[in-house]
């Protein structure tokens, strides 16, 4: 069989403007995976593919802008992670400062809004300080709603919903009746955030670990064997391209 170009179109990367013209997810959430195999393919510390992972996701944020996507979720630090080996919980936790303040003047600048969404109780008193003091800063900010999913597990979100839930029920502030699929949303910490229309995982990996279990219900998932590291703005127009070929049904015909 003779192979010709048009064989590998789905291949070609699109432009910025031909993407537009299709319909752009509103919201796309992130698993980047694959930082540490990327360094130690190199012989290089695990932390150097981090760092390399933290210059990707700032690709990222620029081109979910630069496209019109007006929410970006970027899976950072799970709860499992903090049950790393201590040097790489903590060398983690500098990257993240140090980022977070890197980065601060670019997203006040860029209109972008840095939410964090996670366990805050569990985050060190220093670190959640950086968090918390970057969301004041960007609290009015509108163009791109920038969520950094860190110390964060889909299944221990669930279950705090719903003890809350639970409680307020106990207390006779609500009937059973009352805990619907929108009261439960209301005490997830993705609250008045719509669901992700397109997850992206990195590396190769296909399952969730416990990201967005709730919200991923009807998301289009996309896997690349791509490292996080080497993820840049083809690989992201490449992973919209494939989003705007899916036919979204929602479980109906
Ligand atoms: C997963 O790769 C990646 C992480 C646990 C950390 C990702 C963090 C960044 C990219 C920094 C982002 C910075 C901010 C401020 C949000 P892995 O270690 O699981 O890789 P492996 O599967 O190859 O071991």
């Amino acid at each position: 069989m003779k192979l010709c170009a048009s064989c590998f179109s789905f291949l070609k990367t699109p432009s910025l403007e031909e993407l537009k013209k299709g319909e752009i997810p509103l919201h796309v959430a992130v698993i980047m995976d694959g930082n540490g195999r990327w360094a130690t393919s190199r012989g290089l510390p695990r932390i150097v593919g981090h760092k390399k992972g933290a210059i990707a996701l700032r690709e990222t944020v620029i081109t979910c802008k630069d496209l019109g996507i007006k929410y970006l979720t970027a899976y950072s630090f799970s709860n499992e992670n903090w049950q790393r080996p201590r040097k790489e919980v903590s060398e983690l936790m500098e990257l993240f400062v140090e980022v977070l303040g890197r980065e601060l003047d670019g997203m006040i600048k860029n209109d972008v809004k840095l939410n964090l969404v996670g366990q805050r109780e569990i985050i060190p008193p220093d670190i959640l300080a950086v968090f918390e003091n970057a969301e004041k800063k960007t609290e009015n900010n509108k163009t791109l709603v920038f969520n950094i999913a860190f110390s964060y597990g889909s299944r221990q979100e669930i279950s705090q919903a719903l003890k809350k839930i639970a409680l307020l029920h106990k207390e006779g502030d609500i009937e059973l009746k009352d805990c619907s699929q929108n009261l439960i949303e209301q005490y997830l910490y993705t609250a008045g955030i719509p669901d992700p229309d397109l997850l992206i995982r990195t590396s190769g990996e296909l399952r969730l670990s416990n990201f967005l279990l709730w919200q991923a219900a009807y998301s289009e998932l996309y896997f690349t064997k791509t490292l996080w590291p080497d993820f840049n703005r083809k690989q992201f127009f490449l992973a919209v391209k494939d989003y705007q070929n899916r036919k979204r049904r929602f479980g109906k015909l």
